[in-house]
């Protein structure tokens, strides 16, 4: 047993970090203590402009009072109750709340914590969905090259990030993946969705042939490709993905843990692109990061293939002890609230030109070779210093830190994500720190 009184307040041993450079993290280390709208309060009392939203999940900035009061009201009422058998009126508004705010059709909600569990839900959904239908030949997964899905098994065997897979075996079996779409050759600098690559999409018609499309149960992208630095689909990529789902009755998820909740300026981005797909996977700015909630959302005919059988039995065999959770369920309730009385979705469109034009005025700057854009989601993508990939991205966000601005660097790429409140002088700020800082860092 470890010596209780050796632990000292800062001692940074204990907690083995998250996607963390820990020995760097713990030799310098990077604390926030305080947040408010734009910014946090790091614990040498600096000043740091969130540039990136937390991660991807505060969309209507920090420590929001409708939010903040919410949750305190729902932990003093009724704390917990079980998730099983059993519900709370909490969970089913917010239900309603998010269906409002759903492509037509796409009414049923699935609660989980996390993005990476409403992937793995959504995974569950889609076999189970064909197997109670009489047609569980589907069992195969299609995923896609550079694809971020979460951490957890399903995730991580659809995901198509290297190094998140690489360390753990064989994953799920029968997954196949479509090629990615980054074509910086052809597409460099592009505003909004690159204009070649649609093509790419017929991948998912050849992976079909060739396991044959009656073995295929759905294929996951995101909408906007995130964690691997922001790629926008092609012209006419999704609409492709859609036809070819449609042809051979492969189920089509949208990931939309980063694009979910305004990011695009429309609720989701199935909306933004027009294209529907049969569940959308979602969490982080449900609850606008305050506390773990993520939301699976399924068309109604997906939900209803459940619905069969004698009545008291359970319909679909998986769920998590806090599905529903009576406090995230206040904060997803005061976070949408938040969202449609402040108009921030709507914001977006007015803001989006102004985002655009800045991300795109550092494309002179030292060491860049792409940037690219699409709703309040940037991305600079800087060329690796020879023999080190990463290296030059990971000191441009310390740097960046240091000079108040949060950034968030995936390889060498930085991607922008700002809370969805962000005005024109925080968007100037993000864009000169990251000139200055790409001048410093060589
Ligand atoms: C598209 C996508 N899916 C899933 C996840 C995983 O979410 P979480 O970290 O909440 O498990 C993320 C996280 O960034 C994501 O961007």
């Amino acid at each position: 047993m470890s010596n209780r009184l050796a632990v000292t307040p800062n001692d940074l041993r204990a907690f083995w970090m998250p996607f963390t450079a820990n020995r760097q993290f713990k030799q310098n280390p990077r604390m926030f203590v305080k947040a408010k709208d734009m910014h946090f309060t790091t614990a040498e009392g600096r000043q740091v402009l969130d540039g990136t939203a937390g991660l991807w999940c505060v969309n209507a900035g920090h420590c929001r009072p409708k939010i903040t009061k919410a949750i305190q009201d729902q932990a003093a009422e009724l704390d917990y109750a079980p998730a099983f058998q059993m519900g709370h009126p909490g969970a089913f508004e917010l239900a309603n709340r998010i269906a409002d705010i759903t492509p037509e059709g796409m009414d049923r909600v699935f609660y989980t914590n996390s993005g990476s569990e409403s992937v793995d839900t959504a995974l569950k959904i889609a076999l189970a969905y064909h197997r109670v239908r009489g047609e569980g030949s589907r069992f195969r997964l299609i995923g896609r090259e550079r694809g971020y899905h979460g951490v957890n098994f399903g995730g991580i065997s659809v995901g198509g990030i290297v190094s998140n897979r690489k360390m753990f075996g064989t994953l799920l079996t029968g997954v196949d993946h479509i090629r990615h779409t980054h074509d910086i050759e052809k597409n460099r600098f592009t505003r909004g969705v690159p204009a070649h690559g649609a093509e790419l999409a017929d991948d998912l018609e050849r992976i079909a042939l060739l396991h044959d499309p009656s073995t295929i149960a759905a294929v996951i992208v995101e909408p906007v490709a995130g964690s691997t630095g922001v790629l926008p689909p092609p012209k006419g990529y999704l609409e492709r993905l859609r036809a070819i789902c449609d042809k051979y009755g492969i189920l089509l998820i949208f990931d939309e843990v980063i694009t979910g909740y305004g990011r695009l300026g429309t609720p989701f981005a199935a909306q933004y692109f027009n294209v529907k797909p049969d569940i959308i996977t979602t969490a982080k700015g449900l609850t606008n990061g305050v506390i773990p909630m993520g939301a699976v959302i399924v068309k109604n005919e997906i939900h209803d293939a459940f619905m069969t059988g004698p009545e008291h039995l359970i319909e679909f065999f998986h769920g998590y002890t806090y599905s529903g959770n009576p406090v995230a369920s206040a904060a997803g309730l005061a976070t949408l609230e938040t969202y449609r009385e402040e108009g921030l979705f709507e914001r977006i469109a007015k803001i989006s030109k102004y985002w655009e034009d800045a991300m795109h005025s550092l494309a002179d700057a030292p060491n860049v070779i792409d940037t690219r854009n699409i709703g309040l989601i940037g991305a600079i993508e800087l060329a690796p210093i020879a023999g080190q990939p990463t290296k030059r991205a990971f000191s441009a966000f310390v740097r960046a830190y240091e000079k108040g601005v949060l950034i968030r660097t995936t390889g060498d790429i930085i991607a922008l994500s700002p809370p969805l409140i962000c005005e024109k002088k925080h968007i100037d700020q993000i864009v000169s720190t990251i000139r200055d800082v790409l001048g410093e860092v060589g």
